[in-house]
């Protein structure tokens, strides 16, 4: 049980189509995958670098969680995200020593993942993101924002 990896980093952005410029055009990474998640009013666009994922994440409405982000903070880095082994036990644990989830059971996330963020006041300010990919996904952990 633990950590295996960077999943993805996760990066608030005013407009993808600009970035996509950046992450695809300029920096050459691959586009692996792009696509709204309705629930979260974000718009996603996943590119892969290496082992490691980049996610952009657009508002896609100005009461999306990425647009409250954007005010407060402005454009970058949003989340961390390490892929699990197993979610559930790897939240009790964290729990255990005091750290504040944000998911106090996971959500589910894209391709069959499941997911849970940790509280950044825990965290010294880095929102994390745990994931556990689906069966169908052995690495594609991929998430929405929390609030
Ligand atoms: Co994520």
């Amino acid at each position: 049980m633990g950590i295996r990896k960077i999943s993805h980093i996760g990066i608030a952005v005013r407009s993808l189509e600009q970035q996509k410029r950046l992450y695809g055009e300029v920096l050459g990474l691959e586009l692996i995958g792009e696509e709204e998640v309705a629930d979260q009013k974000v718009r996603v666009a996943m590119y892969r670098a290496g082992e490691v994922r980049i996610e952009l994440l657009e508002p896609t409405a100005s009461d999306s969680p990425i647009a409250k982000f954007l005010e407060k903070r402005g454009e970058g880095m949003h989340h961390v995200a390490f892929e699990v082994d197993a979610l559930v036990p790897m939240m009790a644990q964290v729990k255990q020593q005091g750290v504040q989830l944000i998911d106090e059971v996971p959500r589910p996330g894209a391709e069959g993942q499941i997911i849970a963020f940790l509280h950044p006041k825990s965290t010294f300010g880095v929102l994390t993101e745990l994931c556990q990919p689906g069966i169908h996904s052995p690495s594609a952990c991929h998430s929405n924002p929390p609030q």
